[in-house]
């Protein structure tokens, strides 16, 4: 079993919590809203109808929740050292989906994978959660880079270079594969036997089935697949449409999150 050395890993631990008060959270970047500034209002004087504790982010507004992502100090540090841009702040929920699915993945057999790594702020955030440069998994980020290949989908700073900057982002972590080049083809000779944890966040549907058609296989008993955009509407409804398909084909159902991700457990 590929098991984590327990006295060369220290893992995360939890500090007790408080039972009179949590953590609330409020962050203003939002997708799909027609008028931000009023909004934004609106959201403000929700807030002060509401019970603590209330999280607002990522298009989700909820309230009584503990927010736990916050009362972890590891994963927050984590988080906080990583963010480079309001977006990463505001999907801190997500990011503590991935912390959490990565903190099992760390006791099942098999390699870290991410398909879609952008500047590789999700890797790392994981990563340094568990470990930093001692995270004890090879971790694979399979990515085009220096373009997007989704059109009207570039994101800032996708441009020739980009690959250099995230290679040097990880230049402490050796465990790091980064594979360059268009998914699925890039898989040729740039594959993981076995996997435990596998992202998959490409923003098109083609791809992450292709990603599905040759990785779902290695994944491990135990191991979790965590689809980024499933339970997101929209342009997003293909993923829902054609990956339901693909998992009831295998008899899988696809856990829906109020985060927009889906996760599937591996049997
Ligand atoms: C939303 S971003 C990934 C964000 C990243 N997972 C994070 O947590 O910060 C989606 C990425 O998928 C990549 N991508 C989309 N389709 C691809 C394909 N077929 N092959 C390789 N990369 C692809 C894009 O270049 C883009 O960087």
């Amino acid at each position: 079993m590929n098991l984590p050395d327990k006295k060369q890993l220290s893992l995360p631990t939890l500090d007790k919590i408080e039972l009179d008060h949590g953590v609330n959270f409020e962050s203003h970047t939002y997708w799909g809203v027609r008028d931000p500034q009023r909004f934004k209002e609106l959201m403000q004087e929700a807030i002060t109808l509401v019970t603590t504790t209330h999280f607002l982010g990522d298009n989700l507004f909820t309230w009584q929740r503990n927010n736990s992502m916050l009362e972890d100090k590891p994963f927050r540090r984590a988080w906080e050292e990583n963010l480079l841009n309001s977006s990463d702040e505001a999907i801190v929920w997500r990011r503590y989906i991935l912390a959490c699915a990565a903190y099992h993945c760390l006791h099942v057999p098999g390699d870290f994978v991410e398909c879609g790594v952008y500047v590789g702020t999700g890797i790392k955030t994981v990563m340094d959660y568990l470990g930093g440069p001692e995270f004890p998994k090879t971790f694979w980020g399979y990515d085009t880079y220096d373009y997007n290949p989704v059109e009207g989908h570039a994101f800032a700073g996708q441009q020739e270079g980009l690959y250099d900057a995230v290679c040097e982002r990880f230049k402490e972590y050796s465990q790091v594969r980064l594979v360059k080049g268009f998914l699925p083809q890039s898989f040729e000779n740039n594959i993981p036997d076995q996997v435990a944890f596998l992202h998959i966040d490409l923003n098109n549907v083609e791809g992450e089935i292709a990603v599905l058609d040759t990785l779902f296989e290695r994944v491990s008993p135990g191991g979790i697949v965590i689809l980024d955009d499933y339970e997101w509407s929209g342009p997003y409804r293909p993923q829902k449409q054609q990956e339901d398909q693909w998992f009831d084909q295998r008899r899988y159902r696809i856990f829906p999150l109020p985060t927009g991700q889906g996760v599937v457990l591996k049997r």
